[in-house]
């Protein structure tokens, strides 16, 4: 039998094609996935990587009720086009506080994984109140309710703790401080920034929507602004042992 007539004699035998199909995938599943379980970690522990501080947890649970990641990725792949646009690719640990993660689908905006200190506090005010004051072709929607909604911690410790409870590692330190760390941290005139920048380093501490009254917009902003600013790329070298 020459092997085209043995592999017509497959494709007309459905549960033959099947059995040999399932082998054949069977064996590249096995590839991948083998050598996981020998690897005592999947992720590279890098330097600078801290979980969210209450306010930035409170603006990321913004971002993810808003639907934000319809339009906006957070994952820069390893290309040169991305990495000339955007900065350092990301990595593995750069999202290992991440519940859920961020990466995206779908780039109608561009990716925000390196978006902090890119604009100013006042940038992201006037483009949250109307994109299109900044940028005329813009088709992002307004989001004018943000600065216009009060938010409190009342809830703040719990949510550390069901992000303690997924795996971040949250200390008994952070959630008994978590309503003071998130006032502290948009409206630093009242609080103990030491404390806040000991638990939370690089965390950035200022009224970001320009006002002292802690609103929607002031988590959101506090978020964006440190997405991608907590590993030093300027010190980063990747393992070259794995
Ligand atoms: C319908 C799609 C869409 C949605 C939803 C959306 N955006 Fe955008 N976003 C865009 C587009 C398009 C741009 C580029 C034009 C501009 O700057 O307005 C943009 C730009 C941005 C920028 C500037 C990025 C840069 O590097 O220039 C930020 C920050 C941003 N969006 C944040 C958000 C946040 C936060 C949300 C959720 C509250 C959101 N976007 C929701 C489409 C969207």
């Amino acid at each position: 039998m020459s092997i085209l007539a043995k592999h017509s004699y497959i494709e007309r035998n459905a549960f033959l094609l099947f059995v040999l199909s399932f082998f054949v995938v069977a064996i590249g599943g096995l590839v991948q996935i083998v050598p996981l379980f020998y690897l005592e970690n999947t992720i590279e522990d890098v330097e600078g990587m801290r979980p969210y501080s209450p306010l930035e947890l409170a603006g990321r649970n913004i971002y993810v009720r808003e639907g934000c990641y319809v339009c906006h990725s957070q994952m820069i792949r390893p290309m040169r086009d991305e990495v000339e646009r955007y900065g350092h690719y990301s990595l593995a640990a750069e999202s290992q506080y991440d519940r859920p993660f961020q990466w995206g689908s779908k780039r109608t905006g561009p990716d925000l994984a390196r978006v902090g200190g890119r604009y100013s506090d006042d940038w992201h005010v006037g483009h949250f109140y109307n994109p299109r004051d900044l940028v005329p072709e813009s088709i992002m929607p307004a989001y004018p309710w943000l600065a216009e909604t009060r938010i409190t911690p009342d809830h703040i410790e719990q949510m550390l703790l069901t992000h303690r409870r997924a795996g971040v590692p949250y200390t008994d330190e952070m959630l008994e401080n978590a309503k003071s760390d998130f006032r502290t941290q948009a409206d630093p005139d009242n609080g103990d920034v030491d404390a806040l920048l000991a638990r939370y380093p690089k965390a950035q501490a200022r009224y970001f929507d320009g006002s002292p009254a802690i609103t929607e917009l002031d988590a959101v902003i506090a978020y964006l602004q440190m997405l991608g600013t907590l590993v030093d790329f300027s010190t980063f070298e990747p393992d070259a042992s794995r």
